[in-house]
């Protein structure tokens, strides 16, 4: 049994990460347990998730993007949070707060970074015909999914797809990522 981080996840939406995250959080040697979920949208998936699992979780409104901060950051201390997983969160930090969880902040990000940063990433890879396309687990800096990546996969993309079916090709794969990034960074 290794001695377990304590981590928050950050969600906007369906929490489909943060459900292989608590599946893979399961296993003694895991290095990380979630001990706090976070959400900006009050009708967010995850937080059914977070109450099937008896996690704590709190529902902050972004309207107020520097109170949304504090009231986390107040959260995260309270708890002793050591690591922040960005599982779906659909908001942009603001460089004080990264600054305050220096090195310490991921996300998962729906194309192979550095190409097509922010939004519509399924839609943009069709557009531009490519071969492949697929998710990147990395830090968290003041620049939009620009920080160091720790892991990266690929994704075919067929002359059938969708941004549907690409979608649910590369959220398949980022759900295998998040959990063998998380486990790489504290090897
Ligand atoms: C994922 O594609 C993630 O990469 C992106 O938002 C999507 C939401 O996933 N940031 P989830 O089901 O809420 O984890």
């Amino acid at each position: 049994m290794v001695n377990k981080v304590k981590a928050c996840f950050f969600i906007s939406g369906n929490g489909t990460n943060l459900s292989a995250i608590i599946k893979s959080s399961r296993d003694n040697s895991f290095p990380i347990y979630i001990g706090l979920i976070i959400s900006n949208n009050v009708n967010a998936k995850g937080i059914k998730i977070a109450k099937k699992y008896g996690i704590p979780f709190k529902y902050f409104s972004h309207k107020n993007k520097v109170k949304f901060e504090r009231d986390s950051l107040c959260e995260m201390r309270k708890r002793k949070i050591k690591l922040l997983c960005l599982a779906g969160f659909m908001k942009i930090l603001s460089s004080n707060f990264i600054r305050c969880f220096n090195n310490k902040i991921i996300n998962i990000h729906p194309s192979l970074l550095p190409k097509f940063k922010g939004l519509n990433t399924y839609k943009r890879a069709l557009k531009n015909n490519e071969k492949f396309s697929g998710c990147s687990v990395h830090y968290v800096t003041s620049k939009l999914d620009s920080g160091k990546i720790i892991k990266k996969r690929r994704v075919e993309i067929k002359q059938n797809d969708t941004e549907a079916s690409l979608k649910d090709k590369i959220l398949c794969e980022e759900h295998k990522i998040f959990s063998q990034s998380i486990i790489s960074i504290f090897q």
